[in-house]
């Protein structure tokens, strides 16, 4: 199967007083049709320039995009056109038409397609549902929550049925609680209308609860990508390492030697492993910290141990977590 999305050898440089500023470095991601596709990095990564060049709102220095096979570098405008507007997009502050009620921002992009006014509105109608804002039609922005301005803005992106939603930051502003009614719905719109979307988020919890898959950016350049429950587990990079422990609330504590973090899924039962290993080796372990994720409906445990001062009973236990086929690594953070 071809890709949605292709994006190949992107790099993006920007001229500046101090000479030019690598934004992306020779980025290559293929995002398939249905995927809910994380990108991740921290402030001033690339993720943003690398999303904008995926519409080409930002166009590459080097390499190309393909957008369900199309190559964006050499189609001419009038298709560029026609294929932008199979690529919707939201914003971290929503950019709501201040003026006009939530039925008119949803029937703004309608009426610029050539709807009739009656169709419209139908058809805003329908979106609002969608959304769950079938009581707010005539509210204007101003008199909604956050997590309302967000629905309004992804009914007014979805309302062209576009093949792609591009998600910059949409749930930065939100609190915890309204970023996940928010996640919940694009994966219910990712799902009813498989439509493609890619999240760009500085936080791995977003990645964890929706993506499937998940890019890492780093200064520019691709630090690692593959499935989440994949890099989830086992981190292969210092980047994403550091961003997959990001998510513990033990990190804090870990500092020292004969720090592991194990991971385990549905299948490996662990509680009995960790106390049968107690009991094999009768040395106690201390229990930093233990969480569950659910990622991709699956239920992933991860649990952060600090293990015997004596090395050679360590590795032991190491060996035997890793018998047990339990992921296992040695961490050691300084915070
Ligand atoms: N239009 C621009 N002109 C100059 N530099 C830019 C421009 N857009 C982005 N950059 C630079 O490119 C890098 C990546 O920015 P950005 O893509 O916004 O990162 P992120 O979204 O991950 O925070 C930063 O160093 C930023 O300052
Ligand atoms: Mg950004």
């Amino acid at each position: 199967m071809r890709p949605m999305i292709q994006i190949k050898n992107v790099s993006k440089s920007f001229p500046s007083k101090a000479g030019k500023v690598d934004a992306l470095q020779n980025i290559s991601i293929d995002m398939e049709q249905g995927d809910i596709f994380g990108i991740i990095g921290m402030s001033g990564a690339g993720k943003s320039t690398l999303v904008r060049c995926i519409n080409f709102l930002e166009r590459p220095t080097e390499g190309t995009v393909l957008i369900d096979g199309k190559d964006l570098q050499t189609i001419s405008n009038k298709e560029l056109r026609k294929t932008r507007q199979e690529i919707a997009m939201i914003f971290q502050h929503f950019n709501l038409l201040m003026q006009r009620t939530v039925i008119d921002n949803i029937c703004f992009p309608l009426e610029i397609a050539g709807v009739r006014k009656k169709k419209a509105r139908e058809r805003a109608k329908e979106l609002l549902k969608i959304v769950g804002l079938e009581h707010k039609e005539n509210a204007y922005p101003a008199q909604l929550s956050g997590g309302q301005k967000q629905r309004v803005a992804i009914a007014r992106a979805i309302a062209n049925n576009p093949k792609i939603l591009l998600c910059d930051e949409a749930t930065s502003a939100l609190d915890p609680e309204t970023t996940n009614a928010i996640l919940n719905l694009l994966k219910d719109i990712n799902k009813r209308f498989g439509i493609t979307i890619v999240v760009i988020t500085h936080e791995m919890k977003v990645i964890q609860k929706i993506c499937n898959k998940v890019a890492i950016l780093s200064g520019g350049t691709l630090a690692e990508t593959g499935l989440v429950k994949d890099i989830f587990t086992e981190p292969k990079t210092e980047e994403a390492k550091r961003l997959v422990y990001q998510g513990t609330e033990t990190t804090a504590y870990m500092r020292g030697k004969h720090f592991v973090r194990i991971v385990f899924n549905e299948q490996s039962s662990f509680e009995p492993v960790i106390s049968n290993m107690i009991l094999s080796f009768q040395t106690p372990i201390n229990i930093m910290g233990a969480d569950t994720h659910n990622i991709g409906g699956k239920a992933i445990g991860e649990m952060i141990l600090q293990l015997p001062e004596e090395k050679e009973i360590a590795d032991k236990m190491i060996a035997y977590l890793i018998n047990r086929k339990l992921a296992v690594e040695e961490v050691d953070i300084h915070v």
